[in-house]
C-alpha cells in the first residue's frame, strides 16, 4: 500500500486524501480500521417518578449520531461482498445525519459520496457536506405528501442511472442497517443491563428499530418495544402532513418496518417534542435533538400505562445533539410557527 496523497483541495473544501488504487479487499481492510472509533456509546440515568430511566447517548459516536453505525456497517458489508470498490461513487438520500456520517467514513477510505439532501436540511449539516463532497444535490419540489422523500428518491434513481459505478447505500431498505444495530447498538444495551422493561426508539427508516428490537427480544423476552413516530408521518398509518423536524417519521412506509419487533406506537406532536428537547436541556442538562425529545414526550406520555409500582428499568436513544437543531427546536420564534 503507498502512502495516501491529497487529491482534490480546491473551492473551499477540505482536501480529499485517498490511498492508491486498491483492492476491495484493501477497502475492506481500511473500512474494518473504523471499527476502532466506533466505541460502545454511554448510558446515563435520569431522574424520572416511578421508573429507572436512562439515556443511551448516541451524539458520542465519531460524526455525532446513531446514524454512523448504519453508514459504517453498510459500508463494510458491501466492501466485503465486492459490491464497492475504489472506483465507486456512494450515492444516497438523507436529510443530515446519515450523510454526514458516509460523507465523513467514505472521505476517510476514499471512495466518491454524493448525498441527496433537501431543503429540511439544517445549516450546519449542509455546510458539513458542501465542505467535504465535491458534488452536493438538493431537490426544492415537495411530494404528493408535503414532504421532499419521493423527490429524494427520484433523484438517487436518477444519479445511478447516470453516474458510473453508482452504489446506493439504500438506507430505507437495507438490511445491513438492521445487521448493525443487532450487532452494535443492542450488543452494548444488552451487556449494560441485567434486565429491561421498555425501550423507546424513535423511527425513520426503521433500520434501529428492527435491528434493537431483534436483539433485545432475545435477550429479554418480557421487554415491551415502543415505536416512536411523529405527527404527520405516515409510518404507522397516520394521515400525511407537513413534518419539519428531521430524524423521526417519513413519508413512506420504510421496508425495514417489517423486520422490527414492536409492543405499541405513540405518535407525537412537534411542539411535544420542541417542549422535550427543552425539557430535557433545562431538568437533565441533556443537550440533544429531536428524535431524542421525541421519544423522551413519548415516555412522559406513556409512563401511567407502565407498572410503575415496580419502578420499571426504561430506556431511550439520544440519537444525535441538539446543535443542529438551534435555529429550529431550540429557537423559540420557529416554535410558534407549528401549527
Ligand atoms: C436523529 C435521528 N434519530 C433517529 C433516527 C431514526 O433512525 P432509523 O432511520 O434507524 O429509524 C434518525 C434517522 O435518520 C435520526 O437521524
Amino acid at each position: 500500500m503507498r502512502a495516501a496523497s491529497v487529491l482534490e483541495a480546491d473551492e473551499g473544501r477540505l482536501p480529499v486524501v485517498a490511498s492508491e488504487p486498491q483492492s476491495a479487499s484493501g477497502l475492506a481492510t481500511r473500512l474494518e480500521l473504523l471499527r476502532n472509533t466506533l466505541r460502545p456509546t454511554p448510558h446515563v440515568p435520569l431522574a424520572m417518578e416511578g421508573m429507572n430511566l436512562f439515556a443511551k447517548l448516541e451524539y458520542v459516536n465519531p460524526v455525532g449520531s446513531i446514524k454512523d453505525r448504519a453508514a459504517y456497517w453498510i459500508l463494510k458489508r458491501a466492501a466485503e461482498r465486492g459490491e464497492i470498490r475504489d472506483e465507486t461513487t456512494v450515492i444516497e438520500s438523507s436529510s443530515g445525519n446519515f450523510a454526514a456520517a458516509l460523507a465523513a467514513f467514505t472521505r476517510l477510505v476514499g471512495l466518491r459520496f454524493i448525498p441527496v439532501i433537501d431543503p429540511n436540511i439544517s445549516g450546519a449539516y449542509e455546510s458539513f457536506l458542501r465542505r467535504i463532497c465535491p458534488t452536493v444535490v438538493k431537490v426544492e419540489k415537495r411530494d404528493d405528501t408535503g414532504g421532499f422523500l419521493k423527490t429524494r428518491l427520484q433523484m438517487v434513481k436518477h444519479l445511478c442511472a447516470t453516474t458510473p459505478n453508482a452504489y446506493w447505500t439504500n438506507q430505507y431498505g437495507n438490511l445491513d442497517a438492521v445487521e448493525a444495530h443487532y450487532e452494535l447498538t443492542a450488543a452494548e444495551i444488552c451487556a449494560d443491563f441485567e434486565s429491561l422493561d421498555s425501550v423507546f426508539i424513535g423511527v425513520s427508516t426503521a433500520g434501529t428499530i428492527a435491528g434493537v428490537s431483534r436483539r433485545l427480544k432475545e435477550r429479554y423476552p418480557k421487554v415491551r418495544i415502543i415505536a416512536v413516530d411523529t405527527e404527520g408521518s405516515v409510518i404507522f398509518g397516520g394521515t400525511p402532513r407537513k413534518r419539519h423536524i428531521p430524524g423521526v417519521g417519513s413519508s413512506i412506509v420504510p421496508q425495514l418496518l417489517s423486520h422490527a419487533k414492536i409492543d405499541d406506537v405513540v405518535s407525537i406532536h412537534e411542539s411535544d417534542t420542541v417542549e422535550a428537547c427543552r425539557a430535557l436541556l433545562r431538568t437533565h442538562g441533556l443537550f440533544v435533538g429531536g428524535s431524542s425529545g421525541t421519544a423522551f414526550a413519548a415516555i412522559k406520555r406513556y409512563a401511567s400505562r407502565m407498572a410503575v409500582s415496580n419502578r420499571p428499568t426504561v430506556l431511550f436513544l439520544c440519537a444525535d445533539r441538539g446543535t443542529a437543531y438551534l435555529d429550529t427546536v431550540f429557537d423559540p420564534a420557529w416554535a410558534t410557527r407549528l401549527e
